[in-house]
């Protein structure tokens, strides 16, 4: 589903970040480069601590560089764009509105009409399921049914790139499971750029074209592992032999890390 041969989407160069800490400075990531494809679908995995989520927010523009630079359809990220959604761990919902005005609120933030907003809200709300509870509050709401939401003002907004952190990280896993499912059938019929940030090996196998293993301290790309198996993925591809000798291989790579000299691209 990849064109690797075009110019990448989003292009980490040698992006470092050092944050200030009493007497000194912590580095968390350290000289990553990492290219990623038009529509290609990447996950990160690592030990906690190993700089995903400062990774990802560089590339959402919530967090700057200290040295290199992340660059986006060939222009330097220097902040937050309509281009680019994210989705956090934690549901980051506004909890005095519903659902609807929930999902509406990017659109409004990125100056859509109100009939167009509407439009498109219902659309990515029955997208996740949550059709019956449009007008519900966020309090009201189980767990999944609020990153449901979340997930739908993402797509909303329809970006070109989606920066996940840990999106299904605290959800049980039925509700994983079909969420994954969602997710791929929805980027598998629209044109989008994913960036996934997972500790869940399965996960990251299951949904990805390339699996990014980073190490720990200071952060880096410790391995890149291709996950050669076609899309549309399904129950079969997870009982799959093959599959399973990619989730062993990540899993090794992801726990038992020797130390690295250099990043490994
Ligand atoms: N604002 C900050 N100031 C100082 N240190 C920070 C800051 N943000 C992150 N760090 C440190 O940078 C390192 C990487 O953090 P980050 O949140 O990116 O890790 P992570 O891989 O996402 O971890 P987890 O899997 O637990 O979510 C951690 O050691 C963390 O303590
Ligand atoms: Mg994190």
């Amino acid at each position: 589903m990849t064109d690797r041969t075009s110019p990448p989407k989003i292009s980490f160069r040698d992006v470092g970040c050092r944050f200030p800490v009493r007497g000194g400075h912590f580095t968390a990531v350290d000289r990553v480069s990492l290219d990623v494809g038009e529509r290609e679908f990447v996950t990160v995995v690592g030990p906690s601590g190993c700089g995903k989520s400062t990774l990802l927010n560089m590339a959402a523009g919530l967090v700057t560089p200290t040295s290199g630079e992340v660059v986006v359809d060939g222009r330097r990220v220097t902040g937050p764009g309509p281009d680019r959604g994210v989705i956090f761990q934690q549901y980051a919902l506004f909890p005095w509105l519903t659902v609807r005005r929930n999902v509406e609120f990017g659109l409004r933030v990125a100056g859509v009409g109100a009939a167009e907003r509407r439009r498109r809200a219902d659309e990515a709300i029955a997208l996740v399921g949550l059709g019956d509870f449009a007008d519900a509050l966020p309090k009201t709401l189980s767990g999944g049914m609020k990153q449901r939401c979340a997930i739908a003002r993402a797509y909303a907004v329809d970006p070109d790139v989606l920066l996940m952190d840990e999106p299904f990280g605290a959800l049980d896993s039925l509700t994983r499971v079909q969420l994954q499912e969602q997710l791929l059938d929805t980027w598998s019929r629209q044109t989008r750029t994913v960036v996934f940030v997972t500790h869940d090996v399965e996960e990251a196998v299951y949904l990805a074209g390339r699996v990014v293993v980073m190490a720990a301290r200071p952060g880096r790309v410790h391995r890149i592992v291709d996950v050669p198996l076609p899309y549309p993925r399904t129950e079969e591809t997870r009982l799959s032999p093959e599959f399973a000798a990619l989730r062993n291989e990540v899993w090794s790579a992801v726990h038992h890390q020797a130390p690295v000299e250099a990043p490994a691209r």
